[in-house]
């Protein structure tokens, strides 16, 4: 190739590089050890000959180093564009989680009854036959002690069936005036389905004072459903049985869907059954060591998922415990 030619052919591909690396590949080709133009340089024998060609590698090196130069100047500025991080840009959002409904729930109830001048206790989940069926005043051969219906641990440990042990253990433990709640988990053995899961939620209530009544219990049932399900619902009280109460009442509460009109949820009654409650039976006084000539008491015991499901129109209570937070999330 003679001089000139090189020269354009050099040129031009100094001109047509887009990258670094290709630049640098014209750099070898023209200018390297092995290139035409350095292998011409070491043949020269003459004066004039060396001095153009080394004119040309002059020339060469210069549009070679000045394309290298716009091609760093517009890599440094693609990174400085395409790497940098715009601080003013929103972040990515964290999801934020919340309560579970229950304990929501739960919260409600303790407020209710911390407002009322009770105190918020705990029970034990394990506990002793004695505690959770003698004390209550469960007659022997009742079904509820049978390993059929009751988690045994041993002969004489069971997983509570109720949170009513602790109404024993409270007042063993002190003397009246008692204001108690007493929230938790309770066992039965249950298969689950939509309406029985084998563990869930009570919070028990007890009150013991000179001169409790029955209409207390009411008025503060009353309150409670109010404060649970609104202000426009009303409440409704039928006899019922429990061992450890006497006289034994459950709570109804007038129906949300059809507001006591009838409709499939209240099984058209207009009434829902919210929990049971009663009279604290003289028995458990005798077994804790109170005068039960001097001391009356209510107690309650309510179910937090029946809550839920009814507040809520949850259709299926292994829901709450399946944690899917397209379902919880709702809440
Ligand atoms: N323990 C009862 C149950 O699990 C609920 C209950 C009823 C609790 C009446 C009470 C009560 O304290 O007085 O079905």
């Amino acid at each position: 190739m003679d001089a000139q030619a090189l020269e354009n052919a050099a040129l031009a591909a100094a001109a047509a590089a887009t990258t670094i690396d290709e630049i640098e590949h014209v750099r070898v080709e023209f200018l390297g050890r092995k290139s035409e133009l350095k292998l011409a340089l070491r043949e020269v024998r003459d004066r004039e000959t060396g001095m153009a060609l080394n004119a040309l590698r002059e020339k060469l090196e210069t549009a070679i180093d000045a394309r290298q130069t716009t091609l760093d100047r517009a890599e440094l500025d693609r990174r400085l564009t395409e790497e940098s991080v715009d601080v003013t840009m929103p972040g990515a959002r964290v999801r934020r989680g919340h309560l579970h409904l229950i304990t929501q729930i739960r919260r409600e109830f303790e407020d209710i009854f911390l407002g009322m001048g009770y105190s918020v206790i705990d029970g034990r989940e394990v506990e002793t036959t004695r505690y959770n069926f003698d004390a209550l005043n469960y007659p022997p051969g009742h079904p509820t002690r049978s390993p059929l219906q009751t988690l045994f641990l041993d002969d004489d440990t069971v997983l509570r069936t109720e949170t009513s042990p602790a109404q024993i253990r409270t007042m063993e433990a002190a003397e009246p005036p008692i204001y108690v709640v007493c929230p938790g988990r309770v066992y039965r053995r249950d298969t689950p389905d939509a309406t029985h899961t084998p563990t869930f939620h009570q919070v028990e209530g007890l009150a013991v004072d000179e001169g409790i009544t029955l209409g207390d219990l009411l008025g503060t049932l009353d309150y409670l459903i109010k404060s649970l399900f609104g202000a426009n619902r009303e409440s409704r009280f039928v006899t019922h049985h429990f061992p450890f109460t006497e006289p034994s009442v459950e709570a109804l509460v007038s129906c949300h869907i059809c507001d006591g009109s009838g409709c499939p949820v209240c099984r058209h009654s207009g009434w829902i059954e919210v929990g049971g409650s009663g009279m604290v039976d003289p028995n458990l006084f005798e077994f804790v060591g109170y005068d039960p000539e001097r001391y009356t008491g209510f107690a309650f015991g309510w179910g937090l998922e029946r809550i839920a499901v009814l507040r809520h129109g949850i259709p299926d209570l292994r829901e709450l415990w399946r944690n899917d937070p397209r379902l919880l999330g709702q809440f």
